[in-house]
């Protein structure tokens, strides 16, 4: 794999402050500083954590970033309920997710929120982790190559190529979070080449090959290998499995 592997958990709506400072500890704890040069390791908590999580790898000395889950994309102003990119920067996040199915689902997030999202982000200098993917409906119909990539599209738009290649895509099939129904390499393999296409047409073939599309959806030590053995699967992000230091550690080894 010429591009550096990323493997980022997402730890969605877990851990209260004294949970992810003790989460942070075991994974600091863990993991060993040569790693850096092989592998790009975040963890993305819930905002309230961000902070006591990046004091301790910062306390620590360890290489590991700290994420948001969501942004506004806003400077300032009364959008009660949101966080903007100024106050992300200044806890030192160096990443965001963006566009996950569930902020989709859930909360109405477009694809135009996700564009105007990464824009803010690009802007504030902090890594978009851009989330696509289909539902099991959308699979079922046999559209998934057309569905996700019109996502992708979607999310560069206005994009230019020299920002776009600070962004991280994250194909994470609907029907595989959550439910310990993995994609199979082949299926995931096959939707990241068709986002990697997407991205060449956009960018082409140079930026294209420069950037990560992770997979995510029931990642875990289990089916780790076979999942990033795949020329376009260049991590993972990661829910379940990313709640317990040994799992998550043992899917950092899994990338050396
Ligand atoms: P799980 O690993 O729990 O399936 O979650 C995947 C995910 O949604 C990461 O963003």
């Amino acid at each position: 794999m010429a591009r550096k592997p990323l493997m980022a958990g997402n730890w969605k709506m877990n851990n209260t402050i004294g949970e992810a400072v003790v989460l942070a500890q075991n994974i600091s704890n863990q993991y060993e500083d040569r790693w850096a040069n092989e592998c790009d390791v975040v963890v993305c908590p819930p905002f309230v954590d961000l902070k006591p999580a990046k004091t301790v790898f910062e306390f620590d000395r360890v290489e590991i970033g700290v994420g948001a889950q969501n942004v506004h994309w806003a400077e300032s102003g009364a959008y009660t309920g949101e966080i903007s990119v100024g106050m992300l920067k200044e806890i030192g996040c160096g990443w965001c997710i963006i566009g996950h199915s569930e902020r989709r689902g859930y909360f109405g997030e477009t694809n135009e929120d996700v564009n105007k999202k990464a824009k803010a982000l690009i802007d504030g200098q902090i890594k978009p982790i851009i989330c696509v993917g289909e539902s099991l409906a959308v699979r079922d119909e046999g559209t998934t190559l057309d569905f996700v990539c019109a996502q992708v599209r979607a999310a560069f738009a206005g994009i230019d190529g020299s920002l776009a290649q600070s962004c991280v895509v994250a194909y994470e099939p609907i029907w595989a979070i959550g439910t310990g129904r993995t994609a199979t390499p082949e299926q995931a393999q096959e939707v990241c080449a068709a986002i990697r296409v997407t991205l060449s047409e956009m960018y082409g073939a140079e930026v294209a090959e420069a950037m990560r599309v992770l997979y995510g959806g029931s990642m875990n030590p289990g089916n780790v290998e076979e999942l990033i053995a795949q020329p376009d699967i260049d991590g993972g992000l990661i829910g379940g499995a990313a709640l317990k230091a040994e799992s998550f550690i043992q899917l950092i080894k899994a990338c050396l």
